[in-house]
């Protein structure tokens, strides 16, 4: 006799929710501020230019519009896409590219055409978690390697694939999320040395790469590879959702072609191709010429409020250090050891005593233990807000750290 389960598998049957979306739901109480969600400013997010081209889209609407589609992609946000990556110093074609339903599914493909159950995924210590959750789901075995000021310690990588054999290394390599690190050049060429080396299929995710502050981040990996003549596999993923808007819900992917085809069919069986309405918005958005001006009004918006919580945080948090944030959305602050280390469920509820929500560390481990870093997203308050939740979560830290 098998032994009685519910439903549901117990892969998902056991499965936490993601944490921050829990808080996510207390984030719009009256007063609060949520340092919290890693959503983009919507102030930033560009209202007109998509009416705009919304409307051009309506207007040329016909019955082949709504047709089904390829797979692939709409040829047009293809052409557009590749040349995008191009600008980003690729060399891209758009026959080699894929439109992905934002770039959580292309995570989510690659983990399940690329890893067989038991197999290992090689992954940083602190990491997005629902690309944990897609290689959980695929049945991975996540295997962690240690990550530093300066993202994945490459250093420490090559015993490790050696001890592990993973199938793959999941990496974002640019303003990391959550540690807003940026891996230098030199740990970008060794990681890829080793992933010849070892068979390892790198999986290079790349939604926050354009949100430099002050210097472009270095040559991605994928953009490395190919200048050696793409000695590793590399997929290399974007996504429109952080430098247009994440309700178009679309990314690309450019993968050697033998990948591709498996995400291809696995896309298919996912959801055929992604919603036809969003491509052709999306198209014409970039067909107008205006991502590269919306860019330039995006960098300098988010480095002020970057620098904004930062300098808000040397004046309030005496109890956390932190590096100044170099692009991106996040700063990765340490807990002094003068606090104690708390379940998610308690910085849940201080949330609520002093209303201001952080994601705590444990969120973004792959054991999902208490650790001594807090997430804090300067992307989505407002200037004064941030400040103000500053000056929250130091008077809270304070009192943390006088009752313990
Ligand atoms: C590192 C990372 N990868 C991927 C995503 C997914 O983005 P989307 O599916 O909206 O493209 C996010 C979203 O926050 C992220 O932080």
């Amino acid at each position: 006799m098998t032994a009685a389960r519910g439903p549901l598998r117990p892969l998902y049957a056991q499965a936490s929710g993601s944490p921050i979306r829990a808080m996510l739901a207390l984030a719009g109480r009256e007063g609060m501020v949520s340092l919290a969600g890693g959503h983009p400013d919507p102030a930033l997010l560009p209202a007109d230019w998509l009416r705009e081209s919304l409307l051009e889209v309506a207007g040329q609407l016909q019955g082949r519009s709504l047709q089904y589609g390829a797979t692939e992609g709409l040829a047009a946000l293809r052409e557009a896409s590749a040349a995008l990556l191009q600008q980003r110093g690729l060399a891209a074609q758009a026959e080699g590219l894929l439109i992905t339903t934002g770039s959580q599914q292309a995570i989510d493909l690659l983990a399940r055409v690329l890893v067989e159950p038991g197999e290992g995924v090689a992954v940083e210590s602190f990491n997005y978690p629902a690309a944990l959750q897609a290689f959980r789901f695929a049945g991975a075995r996540l295997v962690e390697v240690p990550t530093d000021a300066q993202g994945m310690d490459v250093d420490r990588l090559e015993a490790i694939l050696q001890a592990e054999r993973p199938r793959m290394l999941y990496v974002v390599p640019n303003f990391a999320n959550p540690t807003g690190a940026v891996m230098p050049v030199g740990r970008r060429l060794r990681l890829l040395d080793l992933a010849a080396q070892y068979g390892v299929t790198l999986i290079e995710d790349d939604p926050y790469g354009e949100l430099w502050f002050d210097a472009a981040p270095p040559p991605s990996l994928a953009q490395l590879n190919q200048q050696a003549g793409s000695p590793a596999q590399v997929a290399y993923m974007t996504s429109y959702s952080k430098v247009v808007a994440p309700a178009l819900r679309l990314g690309v992917l450019l993968a050697p072609a033998g990948i591709a085809r498996g995400v291809v069919l696995a896309k298919q069986a996912a959801d055929v191709h992604s919603g036809s309405l969003e491509q052709l918005t999306l198209a014409a958005m970039l067909a107008s010429g205006r991502l590269g001006a919306h860019l330039d009004a995006l960098r300098p918006a988010y480095a002020a409020k970057g620098r904004a919580l930062a300098e808000a945080l040397r004046a309030h948090c005496g109890l956390l250090e932190f590096d100044e944030p170099q692009g991106g959305m996040f700063i990765w602050a340490k807990l002094s050891s003068a606090l104690p280390l708390l379940p998610t469920q308690a910085w849940v509820d201080f949330g609520l005593q002093h209303q201001v929500l952080v994601v705590p560390g444990a969120a973004f481990s792959i054991s999902g233990a208490a650790q001594p870093w807090l997430r804090l997203s300067f992307a989505n308050p407002a200037p004064e807000a941030l400040r103000q939740g500053a000056e929250r979560l130091g008077r809270g830290l304070r009192s943390l750290a006088t009752a313990h």
